[in-house]
């Protein structure tokens, strides 16, 4: 076979295998309700993440290693998609879902919000690693700036 067969035959199966995937997940999260439980499990472990990072700064039992963790769910959340994080039709009114519509009518600009979570995240891995606390406790407060932002603007109060 030909160099060109051989590439376009990879690339063949490599779509394949994609929209296989592709497929299962989007069957398997297309009900709203569940799209809301996920999201919601996925900004626990956010605030699980970061809850771990702030105990070790304010010496409250966690330690280094609990921090380093926490930063690391912190950041592979961060690189996910907003876009299966927050799919249309899971505004307020779905299921017990926080979120406000407005989250969905300036799109660019959500997902610049969700973007500025992973460089800030990064930053706090660094200074974790450096072992500073009081640059860990700064990096944490630029980190939870970027949550709590979205959170103002586009998440119902809950009391
Ligand atoms: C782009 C916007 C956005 C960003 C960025 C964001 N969140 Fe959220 N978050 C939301 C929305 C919207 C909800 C409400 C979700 C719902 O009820 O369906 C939420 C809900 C939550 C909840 C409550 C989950 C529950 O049990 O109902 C926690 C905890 C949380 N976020 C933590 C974080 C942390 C920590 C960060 C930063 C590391 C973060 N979020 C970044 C939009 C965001």
């Amino acid at each position: 076979m030909s160099n060109r067969v051989v590439n376009v035959l990879a690339a063949a199966s490599v779509a394949g295998m994609l929209f296989a995937t592709f497929g299962l997940s989007a069957a398997g999260a297309a009900d709203p309700a569940e799209q809301v439980k996920d999201r919601q499990q996925t900004m626990k472990k956010l605030g699980g993440g970061m809850g771990a990072v702030a105990k070790y700064v304010k010496n409250e039992g966690a330690t280094a290693e609990d921090a380093a963790k926490g930063v690391a769910t912190v950041l592979a959340v961060s690189k996910m998609d907003p876009k299966a994080i927050f799919p249309e039709g899971t505004a307020v009114g779905v299921a017990d879902s926080a979120a406000k519509p407005e989250l969905w009518k300036d799109w660019n600009d959500t997902q610049k919000r969700w973007a500025a979570v992973q460089p800030a995240a990064t930053q706090l891995e660094a200074a974790i690693k450096g072992g500073d606390r009081a640059q860990i406790a700064q990096a944490l407060g630029a980190t939870s700036k970027t949550c709590g932002g979205c959170h103002e603007d586009f998440r119902v109060k809950k009391n």
